[in-house]
């Protein structure tokens, strides 16, 4: 116990559509190391709440034809319930756009200016013609300035994931419209964030959680660190102190509704906020692996900007692929969490179990119902839940209750090694190590009781065969209070089928430990139900429809006329040399021969091809893509390839270089 409390947060949910497994990798976690380190004792607020500003929201609730409000209460109760529905019990999960955190951030945001943080500059900005207005955010989309991929106005979310600042994305066009953007200039608000390099590095130093974010964020800041813009043109938001038509960026004020909800919780429970937010503190946040950057760098600068304590631990987790496909909503690539999962009737724990157990928590997780199947199957089937029914059900029909007899030592030292290896793996968000320790657990349970044999030993030596059961129940009880940070609701049923009252979060790992006096057992029921294959078959099934959907509409695109094609001017040229892009993993520079003309164009294959395989091949261009620099090289053109691995399109019979494509 130290003796100041701890403060875990998880990433706020965008209020923009509904939970799927990409969140639960990130909450699960979370809620189970809060679990655990009550059980050690510690004191600890487990706070979250929803994402309720930026474009996110707005550009779903302009899509819906709802107001951003109603969009936000509809689905702020979503993820409420449903996290609830997975055994993710929040103390409080509030909403960034009440009056606490439109309060806290104007707070804030005026000791930032106060402190000399913040000045106005003039900036170009994406300006629709047709919508007249301007397009912060997800409002644009273009391609990426660093790796040359499709983006959004403000993150490189399919390409190098780096942030955007307004006006830096090329080719931009108006997600509503469609429209080709125009640059107009207009004044914004910038944080100093340069100021900040020095404290950063030292911060990042002592910075506790998962090396994922402090390896990341040490190697962004000691890159470069440019100073950000915290303002936006919108209506929904939190207004920017003094400026009726501008509001404060969605990345202010989400992570300061994590100080506004711990206000709202420590304001109904008569406690501090101070306590956790001002000074030394233990706040630890628990963050999905593309948020590093906001949560490393830009947050502890504005907290320390402000005169705030700065968090002492960052957890990122790793992402998550769907059947080896990049997680994707757009083209069917999710798990939902409600309809394709808990309106199934499976339970939390399965999902739980395999969330914590699959992989590493930084490690990229690769969903498929099939080996989901096989985990719970092989694993809480065939070994915990074959062990905990096993042990009650002989216990309970020779003995009828726990039988007076001592403890095995042996059986006292694996427990207690077990305790030790779950407690330090915890400690260090290894959660499958300590999750693979109670497995072991249970395995060595299993192997007792296969090679003691009470069912034999009954028949000659009762005292042998009570002095087995003994032992056994005392791991099914250190299981219990050990997988209750896992699988809450099989915690507490072996709990009670131990015939134990009261509930079994509430006891302390000391307990494991502890030998209870002879007690009557209940009839025990099976523990954990195989899935079987019908029903395996049914979701992957779900699945691939989903995926056939979305390439379905993916590829109803808009109708096009033959003076529209006529106005792409697609030629054949022949690579003349081809290099890598300093700096970049994607990215080729080739120079191509059109005919009358040589080309230089940059091209994101480099991980397909090697570049001099493609000296001397012929491939397709675009050659009237209007230039743009990317990665800080000039690119004239596109080369067009198909599919996710890149293929060239390349002519059948040999052409001359700059032939027409007609
Ligand atoms: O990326 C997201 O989904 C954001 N809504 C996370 C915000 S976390 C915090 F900083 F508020
Ligand atoms: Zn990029």
């Amino acid at each position: 116990m130290n003796g100041q409390p701890l403060l875990v947060t998880c990433g706020l949910p965008y209020t923009n559509g509904p939970c799927h497994l990409g969140h639960l990798r990130t909450y699960v976690p979370a809620d189970a190391y809060v679990r655990f380190m009550r059980h050690t004792g510690e004191e600890v607020v487990f706070i979250c709440g929803s994402d309720n500003h930026g474009t996110p929201v707005v550009v779903s609730a302009e899509e819906q034809g709802i107001s951003p409000r109603d969009l936000c209460e509809r689905y702020h109760r979503h993820f409420d319930e449903t996290f609830r529905r997975m055994d993710v019990v929040f103390d409080h999960f509030g909403m960034t756009d009440d009056p606490a955190n439109h309060e806290r951030t104007q707070s804030i945001v005026r000791q930032l200016i106060h402190n000399g943080y913040v000045y106005p500059e003039t900036v170009q900005q994406c300006f629709c013609p047709k919508c007249s207005r301007f397009l912060p955010d997800r409002y644009v989309e273009g391609r990426c300035p660093h790796c040359g991929v499709m983006a959004r106005g403000d993150e490189c979310d399919q390409g190098c994931g780096k942030h955007l600042e307004p006006g830096e994305i090329i080719e931009p066009t108006c997600r509503i419209c469609g429209c080709r953007a125009e640059m107009r200039s207009q004044e914004h608000f910038f944080f100093k964030l340069s100021a900040f390099r020095d404290y950063l590095l030292n911060y990042l130093d002592g910075l506790s959680g998962t090396s994922n974010a402090k390896n990341y964020a040490i190697g962004w800041v000691s890159d470069e660190l440019r100073d950000w813009c915290i303002t936006r043109t919108l209506e929904w938001g939190v207004g920017f102190p003094g400026r009726d038509d501008l509001v404060v960026y969605v990345w202010v004020d989400a992570p300061i509704g994590y100080i506004a909800f711990t206000e709202e919780w420590a304001k109904a429970n008569g406690k501090d906020w101070k306590k956790y937010w001002c000074g030394e503190n233990r706040v630890t946040h628990f963050i999905g692996g593309d948020i590093i950057y906001h949560h490393t760098i830009f947050w502890p600068a504005l907290l320390r900007a402000a005169g705030y304590g700065v968090p002492k631990a960052v957890v990122a987790s790793g992402m998550v692929k769907i059947d080896d496909h990049k997680f994707s909503k757009s083209r069917g690539y999710v798990v939902w969490t409600n309809e394709d999962y808990l309106d199934k009737g499976l339970p939390s724990d399965y999902l739980r179990y395999y969330l914590l157990s699959y992989t590493n928590h930084t490690k990229e997780l690769n969903f498929s119902w099939k080996v989901f199947q096989d985990r719970i199957n092989n694993e809480l089937v065939g070994t915990l839940g074959n062990f905990v029914y096993r042990t009650l059900y002989f216990a309970h029909k020779e003995f009828g209750g726990i039988p007076d007899a001592p403890v095995d030592p042996t059986v006292d030292g694996e427990i207690a090694q077990t305790l030790s290896l779950v407690r330090s793996s915890m400690e260090s968000y290894e959660f499958k190590v300590a999750m693979d320790a109670i497995m072991t657990l249970a395995s060595f349970g299993n192997n007792y009781i296969q090679s003691n044999a009470p069912w034999k030993q009954i028949k000659e030596d009762r005292m042998a065969a009570a002095a087995t059961v003994r032992s056994c129940l005392q791991i099914v009880s250190a299981l219990s209070i050990l997988i209750d940070s896992f699988m809450p609701e099989r915690a507490q049923r072996i709990w009670n089928m131990l015939g134990n009252p009261g509930k079994v979060c509430e006891r302390t790992l000391d307990e494991c430990m502890v030998t209870a006096g002879p007690r009557v057992l209940p009839e025990p029921s099976i523990l954990f139900g195989k899935l079987d294959d019908a029903l395996i078959q049914d979701l992957d099934r779900l699945l691939e429809k989903r995926v056939e959907e979305a390439n379905r509409k993916a590829n109803k695109m808009k109708e096009i006329s033959i003076d529209d094609f006529g106005n792409l001017d697609i030629r054949i040229g022949t690579v003349l040399s081809a290099t890598s892009v300093p700096k970049s993993k994607k990215l080729l520079l080739l120079s191509v021969d059109l005919g009358g003309e040589i080309r230089q164009i940059v091209s994101g294959i480099a991980a397909f091809y090697e570049p001099e395989d493609l000296v001397g091949k012929q491939v397709t261009v675009l050659a009237n893509l209007a230039p743009a620099t990317i990665f800080g090289v000039k690119s004239n053109g596109m080369i067009l390839a198909a599919g996710d691995k890149a293929s060239l399109l390349v002519p059948l019979i040999p052409v001359s270089p700059g032939t027409r494509i007609r």
